[in-house]
């Protein structure tokens, strides 16, 4: 596989990519999401074991039906979470935080694009994240953004119906994918030396303020 359109620095890729949430309508290439899956099946696994799946989905139709799914997946989850049944039932304080992935909820039905990462055999999500993460990267080196989100157990057999996806076979995230309405940019995140320490669980890094 000729990986040389993954020419972006790795480092501009991790530090720009940010959760995408709105996509612009243009169909990302196939030959792109050839690499993008190239890139993901790259990723380390326990004993390479390799049970990372990978369902792409660009059939407009299915992606509509998911979008229903999804939109009833996330109000499950507010109404677990916070009790939350709509839009009015979100205090204005939380607003900010929410109403991305909200909007996310009402626009998965016309996403251009859809991956969702799966696992056959044992329930291992270890050995499958890092080819999410590889996964969304090369996405991000390509100009195509994404976000991992996951769905609530109550629409799961809906979900498996859709796509003919066996019980065994587990779900972990769905990720929509697309160039950005937005743009790519920076993140908001803990600094290092609060999440991190050297060689004593505690103890500061050299470059703890
Ligand atoms: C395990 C996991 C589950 C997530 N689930 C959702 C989700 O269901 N919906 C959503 O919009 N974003 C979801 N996200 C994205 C996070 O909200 C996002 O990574 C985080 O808020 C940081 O945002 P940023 O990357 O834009 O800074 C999820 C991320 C992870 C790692």
């Amino acid at each position: 596989m000729d990986h040389s359109r993954l020419s972006m620095p790795l480092g501009e890729a991790m530090f720009t990519q940010r959760s995408i949430r709105r996509f612009r309508p243009d169909p990302v290439p196939v030959a792109d999401l050839e690499l993008i899956l190239e890139a993901a099946v790259k990723a380390p696994s326990g004993g390479n074991s390799q049970i990372a799946r990978f369902l792409v989905v660009n059939d407009r139709d299915l992606i509509k039906e998911f979008g229903a799914v999804y939109r009833d997946a996330w109000w499950a989850k507010r109404l677990d979470s916070h009790g939350w049944t709509g839009p009015e039932d979100i205090p204005e304080a939380d607003r900010a935080q929410f109403g991305p992935a909200m909007r996310l909820a009402d626009d998965m039905a016309t996403v251009p694009c859809l991956v969702f990462v799966l696992s056959v055999g044992s329930h291992q999500p270890e050995s499958v994240l890092p080819a999410a993460q590889n996964l969304m990267l090369a996405a991000r080196a390509l100009g195509i953004g994404s976000v991992p989100t996951r769905i609530h157990p109550s629409v799961e057999d809906r979900f498996r119906a859709i796509f003919g996806v066996p019980q065994d076979v587990t779900l972990h995230f769905a990720i929509p994918l697309g160039y950005p309405a937005g743009r790519f940019g920076p993140t908001t995140r803990r600094p290092t030396w609060e999440t991190g320490y050297l060689n004593t669980w505690g103890a500061p890094l050299p470059w703890t303020p």
